[in-house]
């Protein structure tokens, strides 16, 4: 897929504006949170036995949401996979320190604290599999994915956005269990994980509505293109040591669905909230190609809802190689 003249000059022109949104939707690294705040101290007396009670605050977490929680960490420590291909886009420069590249740097590395924190969090906590779990982070970063954007910027900010939104839900709802399990800095943990998700989501939704402003009928048929495929979670290409690919992720997947940390519904209220967010039914200046891809678009959730309401979720508890005992 090669872009057209047209693309390259709107991310040059949405690009020009990138140090605003950067201040926007981007905390300074001496201010931000950072993983050890979240964390039992090392250089403390009290370590230890900060330790001993992360531990105990972890007894109540059911196997479903254990196993829900490394998925979500291996998916987070993925990252460098997200950057490489970012930095792929058309009309990103590598050796450019501003513009797109200095966002999706800084991006990376607001990103990179999800993985550090949740990952110290279930080593600490003694309920995982540390080395089963790092295998199949290994994996997921070595084995790449194609999340059907190729190069494209506009499928790619398409991409982002919905997948920011997916996060936002399932750390806040992991962040809610947690808290009713009686794991109140695991609940904190996770929903300062799913704030950030948040703010990131405004940044690419913003990118995305720019777009709009601009190219309405090639941002429009992106978008059509994206939904079409499906969004495809990162997830999806998790793999566990013996375990055909596919697997695990179908069994994470029931898992989050039977926990309600990321179900069906919840794919469609994005897909919905996303045709609201870019007022999608009042775009002008659509060409007839966008206006079918629009006509597409604003009939999607609808029909989303009426197939699922006939699945059903499996019952069935899997064995995950990640969870410990
Ligand atoms: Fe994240
Ligand atoms: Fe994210």
């Amino acid at each position: 897929m090669s872009l057209s003249g047209t693309r390259l000059d709107v991310m040059r022109f949405v690009g020009e504006k990138i140090d605003v949104s950067m201040d926007e939707f981007l905390r300074p690294a001496d201010t931000n949170w950072q993983p050890s705040d979240f964390l039992p101290d090392t250089t403390k007396e009290s370590f230890l036995e900060e330790v001993k009670l992360l531990r105990e605050s972890t007894r109540e977490l059911s196997y479903d949401y254990v196993a829900v929680l490394v998925g979500d960490t291996i998916t987070e420590e993925a990252l460098p996979t997200y950057e490489s291909w970012l930095m792929d886009m058309e009309g990103v420069e590598q050796e450019n320190p501003h513009g797109w590249s200095r966002w999706i740097r800084s991006w990376t590395a607001e990103e990179n604290r999800h993985g550090d924190l949740l990952n110290k969090f279930l080593y600490l906590s003694g309920r995982v599999n540390m080395r089963a779990m790092e295998v199949s982070t290994q994996y997921l970063i070595a084995d790449g994915f194609d999340i059907g954007t190729g190069k494209d910027p506009y499928r790619n900010f398409i991409y982002t956005s919905f997948q920011e939104l997916a996060t936002n839900v399932s750390h806040r709802r992991t962040a809610t269990l947690a808290k009713q399990a009686g794991c109140n800095q695991l609940s904190k943990i996770c929903g300062v994980i799913a704030s950030d998700e948040m703010r990131h989501a405004k940044a690419y939704k913003d990118f995305v509505n720019q777009i709009f402003a601009v190219d309405p009928s090639e941002m429009m048929l992106a978008f059509e293109d994206m939904m079409r495929k499906k969004i495809v979670m990162p997830a999806h290409f998790l793999r566990e040591t013996g375990v055909k690919l596919g697997q695990t992720f179908s069994h994470f997947s029931d898992a989050a669905q039977r926990l309600g940390v990321y179900t069906t519904q919840d794919y469609i209220d994005i897909a919905d909230s996303l045709l609201v967010d870019w007022k999608i039914d009042s775009i002008a200046e659509l060409n007839d190609a966008g206006q079918r891809a629009r006509d597409y678009l604003m009939a999607l959730p609808s029909r989303l809802r009426r197939v699922a309401d006939r699945t059903k979720v499996p019952t069935l508890e899997y064995p995950f190689s990640w969870i410990a005992g």
